[in-house]
């Protein structure tokens, strides 16, 4: 597979969602596989738009490790694509954040009904992890990427344990440490294992891991202040899903807990803060940087 240095940031997206896109139509079964109803709802919410942030930072990290995009990758780009996607049925179901708008279409429990939602988030779930036991990587570095993941997506300070935080702290004063602790793991967790991961899958010593697990903290938190913020200033039919929902249900948000201006700071100084880590990789870190710069200068 061809490699890229190209740090023309549209590139190296739209390289990288085309990537996951092929991978992920080949292992999400087919509608009309039975039964069939879960399959079209899978379907629904994972070819809906998004726009494969998590398999684009995968990529390009493995691109700072070692130098091309490498084979296979867009399997682990497509399983933390479903794992994502599972999140966002969940988060919109009308027990969680109840919105009927995600990634520009119907939310899925809207287009198929809250069991099938519900069932079609678990199934993602599932079938992420069957397809990275089956990823094309020496089985050492299969089994710390699966167990990576699986904490990353877990109740321990990984994304499951962020959702209980965030529900549970809604209508609560918004605190600095709350809202820290909210997003490191909602959203956090995840996009640090993508990156961690990406760089594993291509052979990342253990000082590698270190500094792709610095660079994807940072980088992950501010992604969520940058989601923040987005939710504040965008409109719906921009963002693809309800605009101003945050402020409505009261969620402990960044912006709410130091304002717009504040959040904007922050999040551009945590991705500065992000790139001291990968110094020592010189240019060819600089796809993951320019998609960790889009991150949180993005409007959608
Ligand atoms: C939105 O994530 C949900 C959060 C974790 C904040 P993205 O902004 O990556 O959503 P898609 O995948 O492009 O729809
Ligand atoms: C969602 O956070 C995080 C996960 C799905 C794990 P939000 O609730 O802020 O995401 P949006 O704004 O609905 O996309
Ligand atoms: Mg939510
Ligand atoms: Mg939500
Ligand atoms: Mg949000």
């Amino acid at each position: 597979m061809k490699g890229t240095m190209s740090t023309d940031v549209k590139t190296i997206i739209q390289e990288g969602a085309e990537l996951t896109d092929r991978a992920l139509e080949t292992l999400i079964p087919s509608v009309d596989t039975v039964p069939a109803s879960i399959h079209g709802a899978m379907r629904h919410s994972t070819f809906a738009g998004g726009k494969r942030l998590r398999p684009v930072l995968a990529m390009q990290a493995a691109v700072t490790i070692a130098g091309v995009i490498p084979s296979g990758i867009e399997h682990l780009g497509a399983a933390l694509e479903m794992l994502h996607t599972y999140s966002l049925i969940h988060d919109d179901l009308p027990a969680l954040d109840n919105d009927d708008l995600r990634r520009g279409k119907p939310t899925c429990h809207k287009a198929f009904g809250e069991a099938i939602a519900i069932l079609a988030g678990d199934a993602l779930q599932t079938r992420a992890f069957e397809v990275l036991a089956s990823l094309n990587a020496p089985s050492a570095a299969v089994v710390q990427i699966i167990g990576l993941i699986a904490n990353a997506v877990g109740t321990v300070e990984g994304m499951i344990g962020g959702q209980v935080l965030d529900i549970e702290s809604e209508h609560r004063k918004p605190t600095p440490e709350l809202v820290d602790a909210i997003h490191r793991a909602k959203t956090g967790a995840l996009i640090r294992v993508s990156v961690v991961t990406g760089g594993i899958f291509s052979g990342a010593t253990h000082d590698d891991v270190a500094r792709l697990d610095t660079f994807g903290r940072k980088a992950g938190l501010a992604f969520q202040i940058a989601d923040d913020v987005l939710d504040m200033t965008q409109d719906s039919s921009h963002l693809g899903k309800t605009a101003g929902k945050d402020l409505a249900t009261e969620k402990v948000t960044w912006p709410a807990v130091f304002g717009i201006e504040q959040s904007r700071r922050d999040a551009a100084a945590l991705i500065e803060e992000a790139f001291a880590a990968l110094a020592p990789y010189g240019s060819r870190a600089d796809g993951l940087k320019s998609v960790a710069r889009y991150l949180v200068e993005r409007r959608n």
